[in-house]
């Protein structure tokens, strides 16, 4: 006999009011420059190396403030090819954050070399006061990472980098435009790397990045690394990759980054209105600084009842995300490392704490404030 058919009970998704990205917004706006540039790269053919690359190198090094940026196939080539060709490799230990995306830690490890990790401040950023203590003989370098669009505290770290003699590879991932002390991201250590991955501030339509320096004899090699190590069409200096970006990615890139500067406004006022309305005794914001300019690629708050409050949002339409829930030292891959519980007291306890409130370029006023109100109220309730 058959068993009864029996009714599952689907709860109903909740309809998005705030969504954290909205690309179907982002297509409308564009849509006939999007078009514009299909049409252009299609019809030159240029589709390896082309012309929008070239072009968009130029503007990136004018944005950033640097002689030099070389366009890549993803933030983590330009990580990787970064470490690579400031000669770190196997039996050399590279210094960083432990809270960040994995690819600030795995980009070392797949140059041979061992990430070692230094606790974050209250900030999330790297604490300085704590990166002496974790230079050995093998230190080659520091890579801290601007986390959320927030540069970490560079003249201490370029002041002790310096005293040790070690290089400076920023993670710029997340803070094009970011800004500290008049500089900009990419400018302030020995080579900054980047992601054009969509969801980034300044982003494509695929993966891709780039790295800037003001080393033009790095900048070269690069250049030479990203096309398999060649000189000319028939000789191989060194072994290389293929890691060049795509032009079509480079042309869509272009027309965005003439808009970046009014994107990073709207979402700064997004992040100003939040700061305005949340209130202060049950989220933590870190205090922007009056010597820098943050970019917002995320905004995190820190709160208690974390994963309570983001079940409530997600309830009441408000779409959230965790960057990141398990810190890099506790993930199965660095279990090689030596570090368990306990290691990075700071880093851990603010795994537990931090949420990523929608903050896109899209959002209205109304849409912000809903969410501000929303959390207010959970913590009232
Ligand atoms: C901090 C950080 N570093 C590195 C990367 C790697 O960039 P990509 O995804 O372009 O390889 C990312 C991207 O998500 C990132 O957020």
């Amino acid at each position: 006999m058959n068993a009864p058919f029996a009714f599952k009970k689907v709860d109903a998704a909740p309809v998005i009011r705030v969504p954290y990205v909205d690309f179907a917004a982002q297509y409308a706006e564009e849509r006939a420059d999007i078009h514009a540039c299909v049409d252009r790269v299609f019809a030159k053919g240029d589709f390896v190396a082309g012309a929008a690359v070239a072009e968009l190198e130029a503007a990136l090094a004018t944005k950033c403030g640097v002689k030099h940026a070389v366009a890549l196939a993803s933030g983590t080539d330009a990580l990787i090819l970064a470490l690579k060709v400031l000669g770190i490799g196997s039996g050399d230990e590279v210094i960083t954050a432990p809270n960040s995306f994995v690819a600030s830690a795995s980009c070392i490890a797949l140059v041979g070399a061992t990430p070692v990790f230094v606790d974050v401040a209250a900030d999330q950023n790297i604490d300085p006061a704590k990166i002496e203590a974790a230079i050995t003989a093998r230190t080659k370098a520091i890579l801290p990472v601007h986390l959320t669009g927030r540069i970490a505290e560079m003249d201490a770290i370029n002041a002790i980098a310096a005293k040790h003699g070690l290089a400076v590879v920023e993670d710029s991932a997340q803070a094009i435009g970011s800004t500290y002390r008049g500089k900009a991201s990419g400018a302030l250590g020995t080579v900054g790397c980047f992601s054009t991955h969509p969801l980034k501030n300044l982003g494509g339509a695929g993966d891709g990045g780039f790295l800037t320096t003001n080393d033009g004899a790095l900048a070269e090699r690069i250049k030479r690394l990203r096309t398999h190590g060649m000189i000319d069409r028939n000789t191989v200096a060194e072994w290389g990759v293929v890691s060049r970006m795509d032009t079509l990615q480079a042309a869509i890139l272009n027309m965005r980054l003439a808009k970046l500067d009014m994107l990073t406004a709207r979402r700064r006022a997004n992040a100003a209105q939040y700061r305005a309305l949340l209130d202060a005794r049950h989220v933590f914001v870190p205090p922007e600084r009056t010597y820098a300019t943050d970019t917002y690629h995320t905004f995190v708050v820190q709160v208690d009842r974390r994963d309570e409050l983001r079940a409530y949002l997600l309830e009441r339409g408000i779409e959230t995300f965790i960057h990141y829930p398990i810190p890099i030292h506790l993930q199965p891959a660095a279990k090689g490392l030596g570090y368990g519980l306990g290691s990075f007291p700071v880093a851990e306890q603010q795994s537990a704490r931090i949420l990523t409130l929608p903050v896109n370029q899209y959002l209205s006023s109304e849409q912000i404030e809903l969410v501000a109100t929303t959390v207010n109220q959970f913590f009232r309730a």
